[in-house]
């Protein structure tokens, strides 16, 4: 299965996909790694692996649109068969989705805490338990029907920066596994639900 990995940050679920892809039997290959930014350490994880990279930046195009396509353009270039969103901080559009299927990873249990301060957010609520969401990305916002799910407990003495650092021990480990089998086995999409193989 052909990857492109967004990302937007320090690329830490890429590098999880990466050491995972380097083992012919995981089923994957990350072909390309696309950013909305440059000088981030996502970029340079990939192209330490030898990964081919771009940067599409919404404020080099007249609106959002036009950035919409672009990042089409750049992505289907490189023939993938899934997209994965992986600490990608944009909402992308109809021209790319419309193309290539494309999941995201969220660091809350959806449908709760939606939107960008999702660790934060279940903590500031004060749940007990939080965790992370692996979905299939739709129009609206950590929406989109669901592939994995994996909980997180909060603890006492939790701050939003220690919860979400646990969440992501376990997003990494639930996005490589989810992404394996999604590779070996198949994936279908039966209204919201998500089936593997
Ligand atoms: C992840 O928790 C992701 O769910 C959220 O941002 C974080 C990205 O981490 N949107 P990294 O860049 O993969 O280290």
């Amino acid at each position: 299965m052909r990857l492109v990995v967004l990302v937007s940050g320090t690329g830490t679920n890429l590098q999880a996909l990466l050491d995972a892809c380097a083992d012919p039997a995981y089923g994957a290959e990350v072909v390309a790694v696309g950013a909305d930014r440059d000088g981030i350490e996502g970029l340079a994880r990939a192209e330490l692996a030898g990964v081919p990279t771009f940067v599409c930046r919404v404020g080099d195009f007249a609106d959002r649109g036009a950035w919409d396509r672009a990042l089409a353009q750049a992505v289907t270039a490189h023939r993938p068969d899934l997209v994965v969103s992986a600490g990608f901080m944009k909402l992308v559009g109809p021209p790319l989705r419309s193309r290539v299927a494309m999941v995201n990873t969220h660091p809350a249990l959806c449908p709760a805490f939606p939107g960008m301060h999702g660790a934060a957010d279940a903590l500031a609520y004060g749940v007990k338990v939080t965790g992370a969401t692996l979905f299939v990305v739709d129009d609206g916002v950590d929406t989109g029907p669901i592939v994995a799910q994996v909980p997180v407990p909060v603890a006492d003495d939790d701050t939003a920066e220690s919860l979400h650092e646990r969440i992501k021990v376990a997003e990494r480990a639930m996005l490589v596994g989810s992404i394996g089998r999604m590779a070996r086995e198949g994936w279908s999409l039966d209204g919201r639900r998500v089936r593997i193989g």
